[in-house]
């Protein structure tokens, strides 16, 4: 794991080789991996006036940069798309040389395909392109298409399932997944998260007007361990998180070896059994 050391980011490779280690996904493959990229305060606070931006420092932006430097493909609600104005992604210089495809696609995700996105997908061009849940109305899904914008459609069934198996379609296996605080909900209740990368900004806000981190339904707990974590001299904390399936709620483990369909035995986070 990569410790609390603190790095000077600015413009010593040594420090963003660092990061970019620290973004290195836990597990590589043919399957598709989703991760989250969010940025909140110290009380969990995800805007400022209503923008993420206000919440800012200039080494959040290098591993936001970083993330979609090692994206096929950025996911991102259509609240979020809206709200932050989404353009085409471009990969940034500081990370240009790790990268030899062109910047990926952003693909918004929607159910009702409102008029608003619609518009604003075709000023973005078609770096910016839609995916429609299985039961949007097909004249919306028609109106955009005849704007001239790209529009994906899900299957039928399941929405976890369903998003899983147009990103296979698509042919994509790194997925950056920039939110927001609603689809994140939706998608860590429905197991679709397999890691979250969270930029922890310097500051807390008192009486915050902005969503937190998750909004949700009912109450779900969400097992995570951290796997990567360093500070900055500048401020803010810079963490990456693994969805950790394999470690219940409380703390314990399961632990591999107990036969199919068993609870396993329980060990601690030090090891000792239960
Ligand atoms: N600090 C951060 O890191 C960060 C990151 C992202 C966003 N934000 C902030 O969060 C706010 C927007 O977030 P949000 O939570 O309101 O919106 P959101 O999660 O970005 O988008 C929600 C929208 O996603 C669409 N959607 C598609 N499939 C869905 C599903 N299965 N379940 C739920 N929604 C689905 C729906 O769009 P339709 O209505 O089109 O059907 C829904 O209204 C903005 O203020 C933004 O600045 C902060």
């Amino acid at each position: 794991m990569h410790t609390t050391e603190p790095v000077v980011l600015d413009h010593d490779p040594a420090a963003l080789e660092v990061l970019w280690q620290a973004l290195e996904p836990e597990s590589h493959g043919p399957t598709v991996s989703i991760r989250a990229v969010m940025l909140a305060s110290v009380d969990g606070t995800t805007t400022v006036d209503g923008r993420s931006g206000g919440l800012g420092t200039p080494t959040d932006r290098l591993v936001y940069d970083a993330m979609r430097a090692r994206a096929d493909v950025i996911l991102v609600g259509s609240g979020t798309a809206l709200e932050e104005g989404y353009g085409p992604a471009r990969i940034a210089e500081v990370w240009s040389g790790r990268r030899d495809s062109p910047a990926p696609p952003v693909i918004v995700l929607t159910r009702s395909l409102p008029d608003r996105l619609i518009e604003h997908c075709v000023k973005a061009g078609d770096g910016v392109q839609i995916a429609a849940a299985a039961h949007t109305p097909p004249e919306r899904i028609a109106a955009a298409r005849e704007v001239g914008v790209t529009v994906h459609v899900m299957r039928n069934g399941e929405y976890a399932e369903s998003l899983r198996a147009l990103l296979t379609d698509l042919g994509v296996g790194a997925v950056t997944f920039e939110g927001g605080p609603r689809l994140l909900g939706e998608f860590l209740t429905a197991r679709l998260v397999d890691e979250l990368v969270l930029s922890v900004a310097p500051e807390i806000i008192v009486g915050a007007r902005g969503p937190g981190l998750v909004i949700g339904g009912e109450e779900k707990r969400i097992p995570m361990r951290v796997a990567a974590a360093f500070s900055c001299p500048r401020g803010g904390l810079y963490t990456r998180w693994v969805v950790d399936d394999e470690r219940r709620p409380d703390g314990s483990r399961k632990v591999n070896g107990a036969g199919k369909g068993t609870e396993g035995i329980l060990a601690d986070e030090a090891g000792t059994n239960g």
